[in-house]
């Protein structure tokens, strides 16, 4: 029996409690003070509890807070590139003493579960922005969510009694826990993960078949969590999975679940996080390719394959697989890359996700080489419900 890839620093978290910790847990909560979270912070709580952020069992107390943002590691030495933290106002934080537990809440005043406050301390934005983003330019929607939190962040570790309340996607809501048995049960070694956070596109099939060549299985994980306004909504982004999957994939080699985490845009840094979170899922390899989790013109194109030179192999764990920019050729008559493709650009027909949205809402179907007619049919119907 082989077993599968050992999770981030060793050590499987569950932060979710069950029986007569529980109910311990949910009677004590009424009498603590309130802190209600936003919904980025409580996709962080849920990416804690179920382990999908081990090692890590909290919001970040302020020693693995700085050495994440200075090393890109946690004070005890293991890799972590993006801060997970919780804020306060100045105001709430003046009432929360070190040592005592608070209540985490939703927005609808529903118990999610507590927090040990370990200790309070300042949050840093403008260091945490030039740090974690390479930049402060509230441009960076990254950047602008960070100068929308407290002045205060509270570190220490979390127990969740709640799962917080999601009615969309159900059935592919999967646990770590529950890929990780997924993956067992098929008998699957290599398995690569795909992050995405937009409509699947031929270059995405085409680098993700590339790995499907050499590995047993594929997770596609389009994250759901927050995005920027402009990105088109997940619901619209899983049709068109779902319609790709079923015309053009075989269905016994891929796994289509959500990744609940908030997008942050921080590029090469939010590369390292999203391929470390995936070997928690099970993943054994993760593709990286042009301009990972970027926006804008805030990173260079190969920033995210740059930054994993910074690591030792063994302490990412994971195997990250680069793909250069790909596109269709005319010449080829296939999909390329610059490492495969000798003609020039020209041939090569991509397009920018800007130019796809124009399309889009002028009721224009993209060419059948940038986009699967099923999949521009789907974001066609999205765009004139819309309109
Ligand atoms: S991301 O923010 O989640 O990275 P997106 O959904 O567009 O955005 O990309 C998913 C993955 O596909 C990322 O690894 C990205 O680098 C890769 N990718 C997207 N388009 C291309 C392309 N034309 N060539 C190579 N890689 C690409």
């Amino acid at each position: 029996m082989f077993s599968l890839i050992a999770p981030h620093g060793g050590r499987f978290v569950n932060r979710f409690l069950e029986g007569s910790d529980r109910e311990r847990v949910s009677e004590l909560i009424p009498r603590l003070k309130k802190v209600v979270l936003k919904d980025w912070e409580i996709s962080d709580l849920y990416m804690i509890a179920s382990g999908g952020f081990s090692p890590i069992e909290g919001f970040m107390c302020k020693e693995d807070y700085h050495s994440v943002i200075d090393n890109m590691r946690l004070k005890d030495g293991t890799v972590w590139t993006i801060p997970v933290t919780l804020s306060v106002s100045a105001d709430e934080a003046k009432k929360i003493k070190d040592g005592e537990s608070v209540g985490l809440f939703d927005k609808g005043g529903d118990a999610l579960g507590i927090l040990e406050v370990e200790e309070k301390f300042s949050n840093n934005r403008e260091k945490e922005a030039s740090g974690v983003y390479g930049t402060q330019d509230k441009c960076h929607p990254g950047v602008l969510r960070l100068y929308e939190k407290g002045d205060v962040l509270l570190g220490g570790r979390v127990s969740v009694i709640n799962r917080p309340k999601y009615d969309d996607f159900k059935e592919y809501r999967l646990d770590p826990i529950d890929t990780r048995r997924l993956f067992k049960e098929k008998g699957w070694k290599r398995i690569v993960g795909f992050q995405t956070r937009n409509p699947i596109h031929r270059a995405h099939e085409y680098i993700q078949k590339c790995t499907l060549e050499m590995a047993d299985g594929l997770l596609i994980h389009p994250l759901i969590g927050e995005t920027k306004k402009d990105d088109i909504p997940a619901d619209i982004r899983m049709e068109c999975y779902k319609t790709l999957i079923e015309n053009y994939y075989p269905n016994d080699r891929v796994v289509l679940s959500v990744f609940p985490a908030a997008m942050r845009y921080a590029g090469p840094r939010e590369a390292v996080f999203h391929a470390l979170v995936r070997k928690n899922y099970g993943c054994t390899h993760f593709i990286v390719g042009r301009d990972h989790a970027g926006v804008g013109n805030f990173y260079g194109s190969f920033d995210a394959h740059y930054i994993f030179d910074e690591f030792n192999p063994e302490e990412i764990g994971i195997t990250p697989m680069f793909f250069d920019y790909t596109f269709f050729c005319k010449q080829c008559g296939c999909m390329a890359s610059y490492k495969t493709c000798p003609h020039d650009a020209e041939d090569h027909i991509s397009l920018s996700g800007t130019k796809v949205r124009e399309m889009l809402r002028a009721g224009k179907t993209p060419p059948k080489e940038f986009s699967r007619p099923e999949v521009a049919n789907v974001l066609i119907e999205s765009y004139k419900s819309k309109s």
